[in-house]
């Protein structure tokens, strides 16, 4: 257990694909905590795409994080020392203090966990953030009705594969979009998707024929890139899209090469009465109660698959990071552990 408080600070801000020297290792003394307030110690950190955001110098128009402070992102801590009648030392939270060992807090923006409800660490998936993510973009921007077919993409990754799963509860019919055999056998095999398309395959556009007879009815769009002018062929009348968001680009400082596919889209919109939507989580934070006292249930009850890959190691932040954008990714939730 470390001693003083490290942190990883933002050292510079990426030009393109971050790297490792965008970020500084600095040590500092543990912070004391106030009257009202309690101290904890970080434990499981999430890592998360919007991390890239935080961070600037890329397609996003999220806010960014300073140069000098430390990286943002949920977290699991314990309490370590408490001030503040509503926390006991030992007490598990969910906490948004990113990459740093300890960091004190009056407990506003603590979430309070219990571990013998379920494990910790889905705090950081099915009901955290992805998870959230996922209901609220499947269940409060678009009406999506029972019965339509529902393509999302990203699909093994953690938003999209609770978007799959929860949009089966709802009687959708689920497509999911995804990288590679195992990640499509995964979605169709374990998480009940009726179709789903390898977009890294070599006849991609013959199966997204074979996956969408009928066409689009919703579309949940994780990733952005080349496979949307494919699918938005697909879009049916008053088909509807929500913009969760586009991975595949947030690393960009240009617009891409190629083809210019706005006026066509722009056409589909016009003559088949799309409606496309987007929302961004931090702004419907006030919904979380909602979302947990809907999925928890059905996280507890074993009826919500996920995956996870635990990676030891404070120092082993940036890497990790850096894993979610070079391709080495098993689409499996990464979190990492202080050791
Ligand atoms: N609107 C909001 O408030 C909000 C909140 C949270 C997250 N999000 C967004 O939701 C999306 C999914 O997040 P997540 O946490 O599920 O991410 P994730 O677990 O990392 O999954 C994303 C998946 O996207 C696919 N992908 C395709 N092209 C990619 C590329 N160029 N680089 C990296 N991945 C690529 C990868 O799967 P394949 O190998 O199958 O391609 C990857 O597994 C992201 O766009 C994220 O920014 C939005």
């Amino acid at each position: 257990m470390s001693k003083s408080n490290r942190q990883f600070t933002l050292a510079a801000r990426p030009e393109g694909m971050a790297k490792l020297s965008d970020f500084k290792l600095v040590e500092s003394s543990i912070p004391s905590p106030k009257d009202g307030e309690v101290l904890f110690r970080n434990t499981l950190f999430s890592i998360d795409p919007y991390q890239r955001n935080l961070m600037g110098n890329g397609s996003s128009e999220w806010p960014t994080i300073n140069v000098g402070d430390p990286m943002g992102g949920p977290t699991i801590a314990t309490v370590e020392e408490s001030h503040n009648p509503d926390f006991a030392v030992g007490d598990n939270v969910q906490t948004w203090t990113g990459w740093q060992d300890y960091a004190v807090s009056d407990g506003s923006d603590l979430r309070k966990l219990d571990a013998n409800a379920v494990p910790l660490s889905t705090a950081l998936g099915p009901l955290g953030l992805p998870g959230f993510t996922a209901w609220y973009g499947l269940t409060k921007v678009h009406d999506f009705k029972p019965g339509g077919t529902l393509v999302v993409t990203g699909a093994a990754g953690s938003v999209g594969s609770m978007v799959v799963q929860l949009a089966k509860l709802r009687g959708l019919r689920v497509v999911g979009v995804a990288g590679g055999p195992e990640k499509t056998a995964w979605l169709i095999d374990e998480l009940g998707a009726d179709a789903a398309i390898d977009y890294k395959a070599h006849d991609v556009e013959e199966q997204v024929k074979r996956a969408l007879p009928n066409g689009i009815d919703a579309f949940f769009e994780n990733v952005g890139g080349p496979m949307f002018p494919i699918l938005m062929e697909h879009f049916n009348t008053d088909a509807k899209m929500t913009i969760c968001g586009t991975i595949s680009d947030y690393s960009d400082t240009e617009l891409p090469q190629g083809t210019n596919y706005l006026p066509r889209l722009i056409t589909l919109i016009h003559y088949r009465f799309v409606s496309i939507k987007a929302f961004a989580t931090p702004y419907v934070m006030d919904k979380i109660p909602e979302f947990l006292a809907e999925v928890t249930p059905l996280v507890a009850g074993g009826r919500i698959k996920y995956g996870e890959e635990f990676v030891d190691g404070f120092e082993k932040l940036p890497e990790t990071l850096l894993r979610l954008f070079d391709g080495s990714h098993s689409g499996k939730k990464l979190i990492v552990r202080a050791a």
